[in-house]
C-alpha cells in the first residue's frame, strides 16, 4: 500500500508526494523531483535524518547512526526509512543538530 509523505522545512516550504511499498522516503522524494541531503545511504552517517511529526516509519535495516533515544524521539534516517502510514516529516539542517549524543549536537 502506498502512503502520502509530507516533508516540511523551516519556514513555509512543504512538499507532498507518494511513497510506494518498500520505497524509502529518500527514494520516493527523489522520484518526485525533491532533493534531500544524503551520503552513505546505509544508515550510518545521519546526513539524511528527519523527524517524524505524524505517522510512522520503519527502518529496513539497522539505523546505526541513531542512538536509541533518537528513535524514541521519532528521528528517522530517510535513506532506509519506509512509511508504514501517511507521514509528516520535518527535514532541514537543524534536524540533525537535535540528535542526542551526536558530534553535531
Ligand atoms: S545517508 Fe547516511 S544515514 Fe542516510
Amino acid at each position: 500500500m502506498s502512503h502520502e509523505i509530507t516533508l516540511e522545512w523551516p519556514g513555509d516550504r512543504e512538499e507532498t508526494f507518494t511513497a510506494e511499498p518498500g520505497e524509502t522516503v529518500l527514494e520516493a522524494a527523489a522520484r518526485a523531483g525533491i532533493r534531500l541531503p544524503y551520503d552513505c545511504r546505509t544508515g550510518t552517517c545521519a546526513e539524511c535524518v528527519g523527524r517524524v511529526l505524524e505517522g510512522r516509519t520503519e527502518h529496513r535495516r539497522m539505523p546505526r547512526a541513531l542512538e536509541p533515544g533518537d528513535q524514541e524521539e521519532n528521528y528517522a534516517l530517510l535513506c532506509i526509512a519506509t512509511a508504514s502510514e501517511d507521514c509528516r516529516i520535518r527535514v532541514g539542517s537543524r534536524v540533525k543538530t537535535g540528535l542526542g549524543g551526536s558530534p553535531w549536537g
